[in-house]
């Protein structure tokens, strides 16, 4: 397996404990309600959600759309829709990587027309200037460039999810 670090678990952790604290300092007084996007968030949304001093409940959302290849299809499918209602509510989106931003650009449309109080993105990667649709992310941890990474959530082909850093695949992989 050639992997090579390209964000340890320390930097992700040390960010994730900063992001925490703008959050719960933008959120202040409010109840704030986390949404994971499946599956690759599971991790940052866990990490996260531990330095957010808030009121906080969780919902996830499964979709997909790589299918089995490392390029965006532009298909977005949702495999599973939120458990709770969040008309009124102050929703937060987490997200591990947005490439095009086709998936949360399809999700953030699907959301606002049920009318939550606010509605807002973090994520951990943001590739840089590749986003095919403009999309407003308000807390992003690292950009990142184009690079295929994996680790700390993401995938290839099912693998390296549980990597606790995110690592860019070398050819031999
Ligand atoms: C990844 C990621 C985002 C999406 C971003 O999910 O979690 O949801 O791709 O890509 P985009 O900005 O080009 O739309 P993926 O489809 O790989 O599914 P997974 O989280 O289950 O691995």
């Amino acid at each position: 397996m050639d992997i090579k670090p390209l964000i340890t678990a320390d930097e992700i952790d040390r960010k994730l404990a900063e992001i925490g604290r703008q959050i719960s300092e933008d959120y202040a007084g409010k109840e704030l309600l986390l949404v994971a996007v499946l599956r690759g968030a599971f991790m940052v949304m866990a990490d996260l959600a531990r330095h957010i001093d808030l009121a906080c409940e969780f919902d996830f959302m499964a979709v997909s759309s790589y299918g089995a290849s490392t390029q965006t299809s532009g298909v977005v499918r949702i495999l599973k829709d939120l458990d709770e209602e969040i008309e009124g509510r102050h929703v937060l989106i987490v997200e591990d990587i947005i490439d095009s931003g086709l998936t949360l650009n399809y999700l953030l449309k699907s959301l606002k027309v049920r009318k939550p109080a606010s509605l807002e993105i973090a994520t951990l990667l943001l590739k840089d200037g590749i986003q095919r649709v403009p999309i407003d992310v308000k807390y992003v941890a690292f950009p990142i460039g184009p690079e295929f990474v994996v680790g700390y959530g993401l995938d290839y082909a099912g693998k390296y999810r549980n990597l606790p850093y995110v690592g860019v695949m070398g050819d031999e992989s």
